[in-house]
């Protein structure tokens, strides 16, 4: 199978999307996702970090 490089697009005022193949580590070295897309929080407010779960809009996040 042919490997699709891995992208990486800032959305205005919203995450960080991850597509293509890749592999995401937690701060232990576990594997959390090799899932394509991703949104990873750029905001900070996400009750499910890393990635966004669309509280960016409500927190007025700018960025
Ligand atoms: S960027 Fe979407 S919740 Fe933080």
């Amino acid at each position: 199978m042919e490997e699709k490089k891995a992208e990486f697009k800032v959305f205005k005022n919203g995450p960080l999307q991850i597509s293509g193949d890749f592999e995401l580590f937690d701060s232990a070295g576990e594997i959390i996702t090799r899932q394509s897309p991703i949104f990873l929080c750029r905001c900070g407010k996400s009750a499910d970090k890393p990635f966004c779960d669309g509280s960016h809009k409500s927190a007025g996040f700018s960025g």
